[in-house]
């Protein structure tokens, strides 16, 4: 409707004679020079008559959304020092959210959070982490927490901790031995054997719980150091008896154009273990290479039989052999409702992340502008952790008298704005290859795990 009014109101066209621009607002024609044209005051006078409309369209409020994820990006410094971490290509000068947010601005969204995942630098190390956690989980249990970290600092503590709030743990684990440890992610001695004692600690007070349900996702990042692990990696999480695995092709420095060979091995072993475990374990991954052709592979892969998988891979065929991703997620959903948790989407429990999708009209469409906040210690604040950041607006510019008009915030144009380009199919800022876009190529896997969302 409004889209209709607005090209009533104002266009700007090309003349025939390839020299001019027509501009027409309510009907009154104007030829503008095109060589001017860009230093007219009145360019922009089309988006702010868009702007205008889109902030008086009142479908497109939310106020403060029922189902919130809020996003922390808690601390921006970390214990490890991975080399291919982009976090750390892009710290920023503040370093944790202020005591004021967490526990006075942010309140008024608790109530309304159904997911709260601390991420970004490593909240585990940093005692004010700890704190934060521990008040979350006992002042608004129902919300569901999704944790994002190394494993170096997971101690006992926190293990009680996560088995408590029946937490949704991925750890980034990024490789099958110490050696390799050294070589993809950090030199320093030990980390690797810390980390796998420290998960297991955590399994074994998860079983003595009888919450063994919520066993931990692992991850992995590949790149050209460690493409030949892929099998192993599989092997070691199924070995201590887990089911989702997650690996992240590395984005920093198109890593993955590099060893384009090594790059298409990884890929290949990971869609042909995908195929052979299908509905007993659960492999994510995110490439960062929209132009990557995996229709051509996936087809190659389709042809191959599942007894040339089995002979191929029978030691993760056998470890995987009594596994069932149904199941997992059905006993997780019924200890979910025993723990009076929210609503938890299918699409948390694949990917650890936050690809939030919803029907729109009959046709699917990212759900982050209506329900997504993440936010950086320095009040920078995004949709979701996968668009660049927005350097125009801050949370700060929201608060008056001391506190956050969040209903607002979230009728904000940037908010607002996103939301009509999303229903118009506009994804643009967003990543090339996110699955929660339509028409990219790893659309693939949101359909492919199409779910309860
Ligand atoms: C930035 S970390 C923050 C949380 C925590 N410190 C951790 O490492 O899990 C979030 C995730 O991004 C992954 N990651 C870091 N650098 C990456 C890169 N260059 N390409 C792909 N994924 C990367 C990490 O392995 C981790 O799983
Ligand atoms: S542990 Fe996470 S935040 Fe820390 S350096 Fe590694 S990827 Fe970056
Ligand atoms: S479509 Fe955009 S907003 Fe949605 S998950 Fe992908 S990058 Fe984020």
């Amino acid at each position: 409707m409004s889209e209709k009014l607005l090209e009533k109101v104002f266009s700007i066209k090309n003349d025939k004679d390839g020299k001019h621009k027509v501009v027409r607002v309510l009907g009154t024609k104007l030829k503008v020079k095109k060589t001017g044209f860009n230093k007219l005051k009145g360019l922009n006078l089309k988006e702010k008559i868009s702007d205008f409309l889109i902030m008086h369209d009142k479908s497109l409020d939310v106020g403060i959304p029922d189902d919130l994820t809020l996003q922390l990006s808690f601390n921006s410094d970390c214990n490890c020092r991975c080399k291919f971490c982009f976090e750390f290509a892009t710290r920023q000068e503040a370093e944790i959210i202020p005591e004021k947010w967490l526990y006075d601005y942010l309140v008024p969204l608790y109530a309304k959070t159904s997911n709260l995942v601390p991420t970004y630098g490593e909240i585990t190390f940093r005692k004010e982490g700890y704190d934060y956690i521990s008040y979350i989980n006992k002042n608004y249990p129902a919300i569901n927490i999704l944790l994002e970290s190394n494993g170096i600092s997971f101690s006992r503590k926190w293990a009680e901790l996560a088995c408590e709030n029946l937490m949704r743990v991925n750890f980034s684990v990024n490789a099958v031995s110490e050696e390799y440890f050294k070589k993809t992610v950090w030199e320093k001695d030990g980390v690797f054997t810390l980390v796998q004692n420290n998960i297991k600690q955590y399994l074994e007070l998860l079983k003595e719980k009888d919450l063994f349900a919520f066993k931990p996702s692992i991850s992995c990042v590949l790149n050209s150091s460690n493409y030949e692990t892929v099998e192993d990696f599989i092997k070691m999480a199924l070995g201590m008896g887990l089911q989702q695995i997650t690996f992240f092709f590395d984005n920093l420095l198109n890593a993955n154009l590099q060893d384009k060979e090594g790059f298409l091995g990884a890929i290949t072993t990971i869609a042909e273990i995908e195929k052979l475990t299908k509905g007993r374990i659960m492999l994510y991954y995110t490439m960062f290479l929209p132009e990557f052709d995996f229709d051509s592979l996936k087809k190659e892969i389709e042809q191959k039989s599942m007894d040339e998988l089995k002979s191929k891979y029978p030691e993760i065929d056998k470890l995987s052999e009594n596994m069932s991703i149904e199941k997992l997620f059905e006993e997780r959903k019924q200890l979910r409702a025993k723990h009076n948790k929210k609503h938890y989407s299918y699409y948390e429990e694949v990917t650890s992340v936050t690809y939030h999708q919803m029907d729109y009209k009959g046709r699917i469409i990212c759900e982050n502008p209506w329900k997504h906040l993440r936010l950086r210690p320095n009040g920078d604040f995004e949709v979701c952790c996968l668009r660049g950041y927005n350097n125009n607006v801050k949370l700060t510019d929201f608060i008056k008298n001391d506190s956050i008009d969040w209903k607002k915030f979230f009728n904000s144009l940037v908010y607002k704005k996103l939301r009509k380009n999303f229903i118009n199919g506009n994804y643009h800022g967003c990543m090339n290859c996110c699955p929660a876009r339509e028409s990219v190529p790893t659309k693939d896997f949101s359909e492919q795990y199409k779910g309860d969302f």
